[in-house]
């Protein structure tokens, strides 16, 4: 509307001007017209009239009362104001009443005299004054007759005229401003939805569609190479940042994102509170996600958001539910949420455990899907949404959301905040489009992560199955080249953003020595000071590939015997998940596997597999690390495995070898490992033998190599990909929030 006001108003000052110049040039030709128009009335009149007077020889001797009859006569006609008659002696013989005094006889009346008219303007108003030379035979002039008109209609019809044009330019002003306002809105709105389809990358790559504003095309270009500098930036502040610390992340989570909140949403809490007896204990659980998250968010400071699932939780929260961590040192806050049994059961061991779980995993372990899960699912992820509402400080925070618990959470919260970053990453693989769509509710959980703003997974691949899927359930536009999904009106970015842990690790500083480590643990276990020790550690799950470990050690032994009595595979294995069956009958499986592999090489107090069924926290976990030969990730499926990063994070000896699967994402960052099929248990046994015969040079190369992919790739720089993402996100939904603004004060 302003854009208009501004061509319109300059519009109707020139068309005002126009009509002020017409007006006198129009009065001027009225006015001259009008004359024309009397003098033709005037010609006619003195002409009828003359031959009424005229007797046929050159002198007039009409009678008095006849020649005033005529006059009378004549002056029926309206616009007639006076007459007057002169002879041949120029005196005013016969005149009507109203013959002004101003207006006499001719003095030079000859037989050459024409016709001839003239204006006067008097008090009572114009008159237009006549005098026609009235001619006897032969052509000899026998006198003048005088018609005086009143001009004053022509004043009125002047005045008229004048009103006319003023109305037809106000006319005109008004059917051109509303043509105006017409076009410009019609090309402004084609403008801004250019402008908005050009920021949302569309013709960008493509040229504009036919019939678009064709002034967008530069703009396009610019937009082009806007866009491809950001990106290059970018690239380049990512690539050239070769130290990414906590220090890192903050300035950019200042400087991008300026003084922007993080909130975290993940189940897992990264502390839980457990009672034991009279004393509170506090834990860290084993998980991928609090070993990735935690020295995030001590580096971010914001709140994290999770199931509050510890027996002595409750107990030491706030009103507000909330506790600030880490217990040594807080830096951040943790918002505890409360579920019902029934909300458990059906969200996290139902349908996220035993539904999306399997679903997402090639680990021949079938996935059950239940409505009440369903239902229990959707329920906790309003609950959470609505958590989240209550804990932003602003319209637009930055929300990390965790893993496939949480699958709904992202476009429940871009209702409730629409201006907010959502950030989802999605901790574990993501299966073909025939693997996942055996979900029943496929396509809500596709529409439930296409909320966000990002969508992460650790691979390429990963990506792939996911922009299948999409493609084959909604109905959408994949941008495959930037990889980008445009559902119901919002774009979703979906990146490969490998996950990692902090490097260095903070618990490193305070470790033991590698060799007390080697006398400690070993102290421990009751092995002999030189023992050779492989370590497992891993939550006890049906995808980590803990059989297969065992059956590679067992084959181990058989291929080689003289590592009977002088090797031990150590596996930790954190109890998980444990309501549900699938868990309690591979935990069986994997005992008496145990039973039956350490029976068979069992010698004096040697058992080749030590099972550690129980929780062990980081720093311990740290110990086992350090004092292991070799370090056995065996995964059937996994979307990173931080366990394998961990090892190597803790070698700062550069000795130790790692044997991973080739079906985890850590395989694609860490190709120094030994990699392995934990399916080919030949292959794994070997790979063992390996690892226990390598010499020292070469376990130091594989190492520092590791080490070097560790300190280039750690947690922060995971974490300040997606930052700056994110960033870039904002900044575009800023300037599209800016057009809209425009877009509202032009309509309005
Ligand atoms: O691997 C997926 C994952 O969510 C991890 O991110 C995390 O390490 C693990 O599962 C934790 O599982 P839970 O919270 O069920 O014990």
């Amino acid at each position: 509307m302003r854009l208009s006001l501004r061509f319109i108003i300059p519009l109707l000052i020139v068309l005002e001007v126009i009509a002020y110049a017409v007006v006198p040039l129009v009065d001027r030709l009225m006015t001259q017209w009008s004359i024309k128009d009397l003098d033709l009335r005037s010609k006619a009149i003195a002409s009828a009239a003359a031959t009424s007077l005229f007797d046929g020889t050159n002198n007039y001797s009409v009678p008095k009362a006849r020649m005033q009859n005529i006059l009378n006569r004549l002056m029926e006609d309206e616009r007639l104001y006076a007459l007057g008659f002169c002879n041949d002696k120029n005196a005013l013989t016969y005149r009507t009443d109203k013959l002004p005094g101003e207006v006499s006889c001719q003095d030079s009346v000859t037989q050459e005299s024409e016709f001839k008219s003239e204006t006067l303007e008097l008090s009572k108003g114009p008159l237009h004054v006549s005098y026609y030379p009235l001619k006897g035979s032969g052509g000899v002039m026998v006198g003048e007759m005088i018609l005086v008109h009143d001009m004053s209609f022509v004043r009125t019809r002047s005045a008229s005229t004048k009103q006319y044009i003023m109305y037809f330019f106000i006319f005109m002003g008004a059917i051109i401003a509303m043509i105006t306002v017409i076009v410009a809105q019609l090309s402004w709105r084609g403008w801004l939805s250019g402008t908005r389809a050009l920021l949302r990358g569309e013709g960008l790559l493509r040229p504009l569609a036919p019939g678009s504003a064709p002034e967008l095309r530069p703009i396009a270009q610019d937009l082009r190479k806007l866009i491809r500098d950001l990106e290059t930036e970018r690239r380049f502040r990512d690539d050239s940042q070769s130290d990414w610390t906590p220090r890192t992340l903050k300035e950019l989570l200042h400087k991008e994102l300026a003084g922007d909140e993080v909130i975290v949403v993940a189940n897992r809490e990264p502390y839980l509170h457990v009672r034991e007896g009279h004393r509170i204990e506090v834990q860290t659980p084993a998980s991928g996600v609090v070993t990735a998250l935690e020295p995030i968010m001590r580096a971010c400071s914001g709140v994290w958001i999770a199931h509050g699932s510890g027996s002595a939780d409750r107990e030491v929260v706030d009103t507000h539910d909330h506790i600030q961590i880490p217990p040594d040192h807080p830096r951040y806050t943790l918002r505890r949420l409360w579920l019902t049994e029934t909300e458990e059961n059906g969200y996290y061991y139902g349908f996220s455990n035993e539904g999306l779980w399997p679903l997402c995993h090639i680990a021949h372990v079938r996935p059950i899907f239940r409505s009440s899960d369903w239902e229990a699912y959707q329920k906790v992820n309003e609950k959470f949404a609505r958590a989240v509402v209550e804990e932003a400080k602003t319209k637009d925070p930055v929300i990390l959301i965790q893993d496939y618990h949480f699958a709904l959470l992202p476009r429940l919260l871009r209702q409730r905040l629409p201006k907010a970053t959502i950030i989802m990453f999605w901790h574990i693989p993501w299966p073909n489009p025939e693997a996942f769509g055996i979900c029943p509710w496929t396509k809500e959980i596709l529409a439930g992560l296409l909320g966000s703003s990002i969508l992460g997974f650790h691979t390429r691949f990963h990506c792939n199955n996911f922009l299948d899927t999409v493609e084959r359930f909604l109905e959408c536009r994949i941008d495959r080249e930037h990889s980008t999904v445009s559902f119901r009106g919002e774009r979703t970015t979906v990146n490969r953003y490998p996950i990692s842990i902090e490097f260095p690790g903070r618990l490193q500083r305070q470790a033991k020595s590698v060799e007390d480590a080697r006398k400690a643990i070993r102290t421990r276990y009751d092995l002999p000071p030189d023992h050779l020790l492989g370590i497992g550690v891993d939550r006890f799950d049906y995808t980590k590939g803990i059989a297969e470990k065992f059956l590679a050690v067992e084959r181990l032994l058989e291929l080689h015997p003289e590592w009977v009595g002088h090797f031990t595979f150590l596996q930790i294995a954190a109890p998980s998940r444990i309501r549900i069956d699938q868990y309690q009958h591979f935990q069986l499986e994997v005992r008496e596997l145990r039973d039956r592999i350490n029976q068979q090489f069992r010698t004096g107090t040697y058992e080749p597999i030590i099972l550690q069924m129980s929780h062990h926290e980081p720093a311990d976990v740290l110990e086992h690390y350090r004092a292991a030969d070799l370090c056995f990730v065996g995964s059937l499926h996994d979307g990173m495995n931080l366990v394998a990063k961990e090892f190597v994070a803790a070698r700062d000896d550069e000795q130790g070898v790692l044997i991973l699967s080739q079906f985890t994402g850590a395989s694609r960052d860490l190709p120094e490992a030994l990699i392995v099929n934990p399916y080919y248990t030949d292959e794994c046994a070997a790979a063992l033998h390996d690892a226990l015969t390598m010499p020292a040079a070469e376990q130091r190369d594989r190492m520092r190599n590791m080490r070097g992919i560790l300190h280039d790739f750690n947690t922060y720089r995971w974490a300040g990909r997606m930052l700056i993402d994110a960033a870039r996100v904002r900044a575009r939904n800023r300037f599209l929030d800016r057009v809209a603004m425009y877009d509202l004060l032009s309509s309005s």
